[in-house]
C-alpha cells in the first residue's frame, strides 16, 4: 500500500515570510523537505528559514521573471534539482468601481497571476527534463466565484485556474503534475486579524466580533479555514498518492463553496 512520503523532496514555497506560506513551509519542513523559503520580504524570509532544519532563505519578487530565474538556479545549485512548487506568494486590494485604482487592479494581477507564471516558467524546465515534479498554486474559493468588490482579486484567481488547467495539459505527458487548491477564509491568518475584520466593522458600522460571526456562519461546517486544512492538501498533492490528479483546483472550504 502506498504512504504519503515526501522525505527529501527538494520544495520551493513563494511569499512564505509569514502567514499562510509560513505555515506551509513549516509542515514542508516537518514532512522532511528541503525547503526555498522565498519572498519579497527578505529578512521575514531568512527568520522562517532559520527555524526549519534544512532550509534556505531567498529575496524573490515573483512579478520579475529574472529575479524567478535567478531564485530557480541558486536552488539547483544547492540541491542540484527542484521536486516541488508551492505558489503562495499573493496580495488583495479590494475596492468597488469607483475606489479600485488601475493600477493597483493591474498590481493584485501582476502578483496572483504573472507571478505564478513567472515562478513556473523558471521551475518547470527542470521538472519536466527529470521527468517528474508536483505544482501547486494556493488559489481561493474567489477563483471559483465572483467576490463582492474584490475584482482584482477574483480576476486573478480565476486567471491562475485557467493557468493551472493549461498547464496540466501541456505537462500530463512528462510527468509533472499541476493543481490548485482554493482555501476558504483563513480568519486566523494576519490577512483577516490585522485587516479585513476591522476594516470590515469599519465599513459597515458593526464589531469586529459581529463580522467574524458573520464569515463563520457562512460556512456550512461553522468554522473558519486553518493552516492545517491547506497543508494536508498540500502534502497529499505532493506526494505520489495523488498521482492520477492534475489540472484540479481542489476546494478546502469546508462546504462553503462545492464546484
Ligand atoms: N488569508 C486568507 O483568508 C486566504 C484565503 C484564500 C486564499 N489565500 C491565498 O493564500 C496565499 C497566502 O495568503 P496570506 O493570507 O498568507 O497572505 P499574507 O499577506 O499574510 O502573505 C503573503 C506573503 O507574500 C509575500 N509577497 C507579496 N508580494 C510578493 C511578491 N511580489 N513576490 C514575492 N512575495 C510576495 C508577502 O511579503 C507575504 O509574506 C495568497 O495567495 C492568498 O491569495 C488566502
Amino acid at each position: 500500500m502506498a504512504h504519503i512520503n515526501i522525505k527529501d523532496k527538494v520544495a520551493i514555497i513563494t511569499g512564505a515570510a509569514q502567514g499562510l506560506g509560513e505555515a506551509l513551509a513549516k509542515r514542508l519542513d516537518e514532512e522532511g523537505c528541503k525547503v526555498a523559503v522565498c519572498d519579497l520580504n527578505y529578512e521575514g524570509a531568512k527568520k522562517v528559514a532559520s527555524q526549519l532544519k534544512n532550509a534556505i532563505a531567498i529575496q524573490l519578487n515573483v512579478t520579475d521573471y529574472e529575479d524567478c530565474e535567478k531564485m530557480a538556479q541558486q536552488v539547483i545549485d544547492q540541491w542540484g534539482t527542484i521536486d516541488l512548487l508551492v505558489s503562495n506568494a499573493g496580495i488583495l486590494k479590494s475596492g468597488d468601481i469607483y475606489s479600485l485604482s488601475a493600477s493597483d487592479f493591474k498590481l493584485v494581477n501582476d502578483v496572483n497571476l504573472n507571478g505564478y507564471f513567472n515562478t513556473v516558467k523558471a521551475v518547470a524546465p527542470t521538472m519536466l527534463k527529470n521527468k517528474k515534479g508536483s505544482i501547486i498554486q494556493i488559489n481561493s474559493k474567489s477563483g471559483k466565484k465572483g467576490s463582492y468588490k474584490n475584482g482584482a482579486y477574483a480576476a486573478s484567481k480565476f486567471g491562475g485556474i485557467g493557468l493551472t488547467q493549461s498547464l496540466a495539459l501541456e505537462f500530463a505527458e512528462m510527468g509533472v503534475r499541476v493543481n490548485s487548491i482554493c482555501p476558504g477564509n483563513l480568519l486566523s491568518s494576519p490577512l483577516w486579524v490585522n485587516s479585513l475584520f476591522k476594516q470590515y466593522a469599519k465599513n459597515q458600522g458593526t464589531t469586529e466580533e459581529k463580522v467574524r460571526e458573520h464569515y463563520i456562519n457562512q460556512v456550512p461546517m461553522k468554522r473558519g479555514c486553518e493552516y492545517e486544512d491547506i497543508a494536508n492538501v498540500m502534502v497529499f498533492l505532493a506526494s505520489d498518492l495523488s498521482s492520477y490528479m492534475t489540472g484540479q483546483a481542489i476546494n478546502v472550504t469546508g462546504g462553503q463553496q462545492m464546484d
